[in-house]
């Protein structure tokens, strides 16, 4: 009874994860999502630290992790466990050594060091206080640290769920944060893609949770 139980649990889960999967991405995500030319935008060197905030199902992980060299590293942040630990397998299975999956708190990233980039997918609407967030956030950014935003605009059916933010909010955010606009591209058909950087750029110094 209890093996039983134990594949039945294993299998439950397999299902969920596959489930927020295709949830997170749809059918045909990549006509739309261009994820090459978005990790190509972002101007990644061999050694960057990078986390991908809201990594999910790491859609955008592994093209991240295959832009920096085997010696950067890419944390794989995110609040649901479940998610985290599939992270952490396919990470495995992929042999991609330089992915580290974190297990963050909704108002905490819990990054373990400063990192050149922070990159949000489709994730920004889900930062409870924005302003409150990536000001604590500006203490995990290395000097000349970025924080990357791509998220979907209110329209259609991402106007009924909620599952987006205007632009002008994401720019107004930020620059209550202390960040500054530095490029604002604009190639997605349904996302917004721009690129911050702090005023005041200082060393960061925060680290764990
Ligand atoms: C819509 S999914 C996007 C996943 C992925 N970035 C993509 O583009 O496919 C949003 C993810 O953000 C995670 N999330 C929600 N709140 C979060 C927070 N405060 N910190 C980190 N991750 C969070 C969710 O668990 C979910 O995996």
């Amino acid at each position: 009874v209890t093996d039983e139980r134990t594949a039945v649990r294993a299998l439950l889960r397999r299902i969920r994860i596959a489930f927020k999967r295709a949830a997170y991405s749809g059918p045909r995500r990549h006509r739309w999502q261009h994820p090459d030319r978005v990790v190509s935008s972002l101007g990644l060197r061999g050694e960057d630290r990078v986390a991908d905030l809201g990594a999910g199902g790491g859609y955008f992980t592994f093209r991240l992790a295959r832009a920096v060299d085997p010696s950067g590293v890419v944390y794989a942040v995110d609040t649901d466990r479940e998610m985290v630990s599939a992270l952490a397998e396919d990470a495995a299975r992929n042999g991609l050594r330089n992915v580290v999956p974190i297990e963050a708190r909704p108002e905490e990233s819990c990054l373990p060091e400063p990192v050149d980039l922070v990159f949000l997918a489709n994730t920004y609407h889900h930062i409870p206080d924005p302003r409150d967030y990536f000001a604590r956030l500006a203490r995990r950014l290395r000097p000349g640290g970025r924080i990357a935003v791509v998220e979907a605009r209110p329209t259609g059916l991402h106007r009924v769920f909620g599952h987006a933010t205007p632009p002008g909010e994401i720019r107004s955010g930020l620059a209550r944060a202390g960040y500054r606009l530095s490029a604002d591209l604009d190639f997605l058909p349904r996302q917004s893609f721009m690129i911050f950087r702090l005023h005041d750029d200082r060393p960061g110094e925060g680290a764990g949770c």
